[in-house]
């Protein structure tokens, strides 16, 4: 084991003890000034510390807070803590499973599924079912969204504006949460228009053009234009300037979508990705994908931050934001949801011990390592990369000799899934170009190319075993 694991597993053991001398603290934090707060802790990131000083700083952050677990906190609609909560909390992070698919989290999918089926009986439904949201607000969202689509299914498609009223711009390798967020903000599906991508996968820029052309033509208001800064797939930049010139000529609201590919402003080497990302108006970051916080850790950032105090400003919050003076500090003001998880602690933790110039190593590590695996299959005559490597995904088929052009597809999924079978790796995969491929993500911070070579010796055996 390394110095630093050994000293990261003696952290951990004593970030334990002070937690569960904190739990069983019951004495009260209820107020600490900006002052306070300022004088004791450097709120900045930028340089790397030592694991000494995180610990300081989890110290700093714990004195500081206010103690909600205290009985005297009487303050909000929650107090005290839940030692099974907690414990669930932090196997939940350990393990950061994520919900999306049963392969990728088997025993809490049917947790949540008994959960649901309980709590409907509980309710009263017969055949009741759900999801766990990110709190009331988000829930009261969804069920009124439920409720439009009973009385007007037609919105997901057409939207609430009638069919033909104001249009998105997203590439068709964009994520599909897009059409989500077509759907909820009422403009309907099919009013996202999706332009095709190049031979890289970025979005076409002469297409963009000509699509919004057509749609002011038609008497259709271009408001969105999506950039995606790392796609899911392929790992593709769309070109940022270019699309950032469009639209400003036609006065349209330029989005990032960097979930993914975000990071890669960390880099010195691969910020020219994102080259203009500075002329878009907001901007997606996930550091729950390459910064490997757990599960969810999202910062969505806006040109003029204003427009969100806007967004979110209803009737009936006086019970809660009493202080006019603190508008800029209430950050409910300006959140969809009302109760939020202080998500950005983590992130702030990991950024204060790494520093700016660890997370651009992390970033060019992975890189590298993307490069490797490319190199990998391109020496390997039996493997065709499908896709160049522009980021962390590698996108490749399995062609062995001999094998039908027309089972060359399912042939690369039998591999894949027989991986997973044998417990050798787990790998997901994907279409690009409208063909089945394997798409390897080197994203892990620990990956090395002793592993990547071990996968690519895993997946040969695999391959004469089961060659058809
Ligand atoms: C480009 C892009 N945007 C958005 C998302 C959605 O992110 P999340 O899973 O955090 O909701 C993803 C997820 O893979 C993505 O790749």
């Amino acid at each position: 084991m390394g110095t630093d694991l050994i000293k990261q597993k003696k952290l951990l053991n004593e970030i334990h003890s002070t937690v569960v001398n904190y739990l069983f603290d019951s004495s009260l934090n209820s107020k600490s000034t900006i002052q306070q707060i300022s004088s004791q802790i450097d709120l900045k990131v930028g340089k790397g510390n030592n694991l000494d000083k995180i610990k300081a700083l989890v110290n700093d952050y714990l004195s500081l807070s206010v103690k909600t677990n205290s009985p005297q906190f009487y303050n909000q609609l929650f107090s005290g803590i839940s030692v099974t909560g907690y414990i669930g909390e932090l196997i939940s992070s350990i393990t950061n499973n994520s919900l999306y698919t049963f392969e990728m989290s088997p025993v809490a999918t049917l947790i949540e599924n008994e959960l649901m089926s309980k709590m409907s009986q509980i309710i009263g439904y017969k055949n009741g079912g759900g999801t766990f949201v990110s709190g009331g607000s988000n829930g009261n969202y969804l069920a009124m969204l439920a409720a439009r689509q009973k009385i007007y299914p037609e919105a997901l498609c057409n939207g609430m504006f009638g069919s033909n009223a104001i249009a998105a711009f997203v590439s068709v390798d964009a994520h599909y949460s897009m059409l989500k967020a077509a759907n909820q903000i009422g403009i309907g599906t099919n009013n996202i228009i999706k332009v095709d991508v190049d031979e890289e996968g970025r979005m076409d820029v002469g297409l963009l053009k000509k699509s919004i052309g057509k749609s002011i033509k038609n008497g259709v208001k271009p408001f969105f234009v999506g950039a995606t800064a790392g796609t899911t797939v392929r790992g593709s930049f769309d070109p940022i300037k270019e699309l950032a010139d469009v639209c400003k000529k036609y006065d349209i609201w330029f989005h990032i979508d960097g979930s993914w590919g975000g990071v890669a402003l960390f880099s010195k080497k691969h910020k020219n990705l994102l080259n203009g990302s500075e002329l878009s108006d907001s901007f997606i970051w996930c550091a729950h994908k390459v910064m490997a916080q757990p599960l969810v850790c999202s910062l969505a950032l806006f040109k003029d931050s204003k427009i969100l105090f806007e967004l979110n400003d209803v009737e009936g919050t006086e019970y809660l934001f009493h202080d006019k003076d603190q508008y800029e500090q209430d950050l409910g003001r300006k959140s969809l949801q009302c109760g939020r998880r202080a998500d950005a602690l983590k992130l702030w933790l990991t950024w204060k011990y790494f520093g700016d110039r660890g997370f651009e190593q992390i970033i060019d590590h992975a890189f590298q390592m993307a490069v490797y695996a490319k190199e990998k299959i391109l020496s390997k005559d039996y493997l065709k990369l499908t896709s160049d490597v522009n980021f962390l995904n590698v996108c490749f088929q399995i062609q062995p000799r001999g094998i039908e052009k027309e089972d060359i597809e399912k042939f690369t999924i039998d591999v894949r899934n027989e991986l997973i079978k044998e417990n050798k790796a787990m790998v997901n995969y994907a279409k690009v170009k409208g063909e089945n491929c394997i798409r390897l993500v080197t994203v892990n911070h620990d990956l090395t190319a002793e592993y990547l070579d071990k996968f690519f010796l895993d997946l040969e055996s695999i391959v004469k075993k089961i060659q058809y």
